[in-house]
């Protein structure tokens, strides 16, 4: 299905709905198998690398079993979307629609203004024809956007948005608060420390954005990007375990709870799904250094995701029950 109808039911629900990335199977497996348990909608999101790694071909058709998947899983009517994930041209957009996915992203926001709008505009009229679902973006977040890297955040412009949504036509629009991609969102400069246990604490979202753009555009499907909250005790267990991730750190997850609550209907999350796999393959390798079945620390892999992403589902973003 597209992102239409539910995102029109988790704005007046007052929950967000997970976009969870995929490149392999014991990801996918995890997701739906959290989606599943928890009867929450869910957006599997393919990116560029993704299909560079896995080969699309493969992703698609892994993503149309996940729905049977689903199925034998007991969920009776799985509501599933399969998702571009920032998509950087007419071109790339155009081969996910013709492909079967039932959502896209097309990332022009790298790009001046207006030709951010001309790009989402030509993306927009192709889509729709197929009613395949389009989200757009309007800021930069610091960090890495596949390939795209900015090192400074440009908070969206709430005086923009009206005009951009109006004249794209978009049907979902990521803006710019404060989060960004990968598992360092803030330097320790940018945080404080909190004097008992020595970690950073970050700096708030820029709520006051938010409220501008929903504000601007009420009722109007708002996405949150690189809002992996980088779970501490994945970075510890790795850090102990011979991994070396220094003042790794991400958004709150109260601060995306509460965004939860508001128009933000969208919250991507990939990160946190890599630590818990890469915690879980060290933790399995160190305890038991003869093994070399990868099912065998794969399988456990699959298991804290599976646990990850219901924690997001029922206590952060609120959409369990929401896909019965
Ligand atoms: O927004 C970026 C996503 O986490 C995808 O990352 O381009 O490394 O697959 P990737
Ligand atoms: P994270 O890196 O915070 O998980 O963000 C993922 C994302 O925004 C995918 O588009
Ligand atoms: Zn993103």
């Amino acid at each position: 299905m597209n992102t239409r109808e539910m995102f029109a039911k988790a704005i007046k629900g007052g929950y967000a709905i997970p976009a969870f990335n995929f490149n392999n199977m014991e990801q996918l497996q995890a997701i739906i198998k959290a989606a599943a348990e928890t009867k929450s909608p869910v957006i599997l999101q393919v990116s560029k690398g993704a299909r560079n790694y896995a080969n699309q071909t493969l992703l698609r058709y892994m993503a149309q079993g996940a729905v049977e998947y689903a199925k034998e899983l007991g969920w009776e009517k799985p509501q599933i979307v399969l998702h571009l994930d920032h998509g950087d041209s007419f071109e790339l957009c155009k081969s996910c629609v013709d492909f079967g996915f039932s959502s896209v992203m097309i990332d022009a926001s790298s790009l001046p203004y207006e030709e951010n709008i001309a790009l989402t505009k030509k993306v927009v009229e192709y889509a729709h024809k197929y009613d395949v679902t389009v989200e757009a973006e309007l800021g930069v977040l610091a960090g890495v956007e596949d390939e795209v890297s900015s090192a400074v955040s440009h908070y969206t412009k709430p005086e923009e948005v009206v005009d951009f949504a109006t004249r794209t036509g978009c049907d979902s629009l990521a803006i710019s608060i404060g989060t960004s991609h990968g598992a360092y969102k803030f330097t320790p400069e940018q945080c404080t420390r909190d004097p008992k246990t020595g970690k950073l604490v970050p700096p708030p979202l820029a709520f006051d954005v938010l409220d501008a753009v929903m504000e601007q555009l009420p009722g109007f499907p708002i996405v949150l990007h690189g809002s992996s909250s980088v779970p501490q005790e994945y970075v510890d267990m790795i850090n102990s375990l011979g991994g070396k991730l220094p003042d790794a750190i991400g958004i709150p997850e109260e601060q995306l709870r509460q965004a939860a609550k508001s128009a933000v209907c969208k919250i991507n999350i990939d990160s946190d799904s890599r630590l818990a796999f890469t915690a879980a393959v060290r933790k399995v390798l160190t305890e038991k250094p003869g093994e070399f079945d990868p099912r065998k620390y794969c399988g456990v892999a699959r298991d804290f995701m599976e646990e990850l992403y219901k924690h997001k589902i029922i206590d952060v973003l609120g959409s369990d029950g929401k896909a019965e």
